[in-house]
């Protein structure tokens, strides 16, 4: 499974970058808003720091305006993947701008037809928000598990990328059903690595070496 990171925090993705942890950035309006950053500026940033798809997200909602924003986008750099919304401009821009070549993240699905939709627009990603499904007492896993299914009945090559992560358990349940891609908040990133009977043991394993009076080398 591919990790990318859900955030427009530099400073957090070269810190994650450093530690081999991450495969690509995903960020959207909201994330940028929270950087207080240039859109341009720090996605070019971004581009040059992490060797993997940097999901860059339209604000237009006609497919003129996405098609006109990709452009300007897609100049950033190679690693660019234009996000644009599920809607039938969104898919209309996914299919024109990956019949291009570019990278494309089709980005707020929220159900198995979308992410269909998606598929047969030649998205790059398809993004299903877990999270926020959960929020509404909807099961989010559920998608995944469905989108996996259609896709692999299909062989569409379409990449799901589990979005709206919120929990270490979401990350484990998407690898478990198949999702190729998980992108996951910094923090939720770092929580992977925890578990309480590592601290316990390593202070466990400290205290004996202590004991010893010997050192390594
Ligand atoms: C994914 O590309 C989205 O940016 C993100 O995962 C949305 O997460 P949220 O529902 O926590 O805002």
């Amino acid at each position: 499974m591919k990790f990318f990171v859900d955030t427009a925090d530099v400073s957090e993705i070269q810190e994650l970058n450093a530690l081999g942890l991450l495969d690509g950035v995903t960020t959207n309006p909201s994330l940028v808003m929270k950087s207080g950053r240039d859109i341009m500026e720090v996605t070019k940033e971004i581009c040059a720091i992490v060797d993997g798809p940097i999901s860059a997200e339209v604000t237009a909602t006609d497919f003129d305006g996405m098609m006109t924003e990709a452009a300007v986008l897609s100049k950033i750099a190679d690693n660019i993947c234009i996000k644009v919304p599920l809607t039938f401009d969104g898919l209309k821009a996914c299919k024109a701008l990956t019949s291009s070549g570019q990278q494309v993240n089709v980005t707020l699905c929220f159900s198995a037809n979308q992410a269909l939709l998606a598929a047969k627009a030649g998205a790059t990603f398809i993004s299903p928000f877990i999270g926020r499904l959960d929020d509404m007492a909807i099961d989010g896993m559920e998608l995944i598990a469905e989108i996996r299914k259609i896709y692999d009945n299909y062989d569409f090559e379409t990449e799901i990328l589990a979005a709206s992560i919120r929990t270490v358990n979401h990350v484990k349940e998407a690898a478990l059903i198949g999702a190729d891609v998980a992108t996951v908040p910094p923090a939720t990133l770092r929580a992977l690595v925890k578990h309480p009977l590592t601290d316990k043991g390593l202070e466990a394993f400290l205290a004996d070496w202590a004991k010893t009076g010997q050192s390594i080398g």
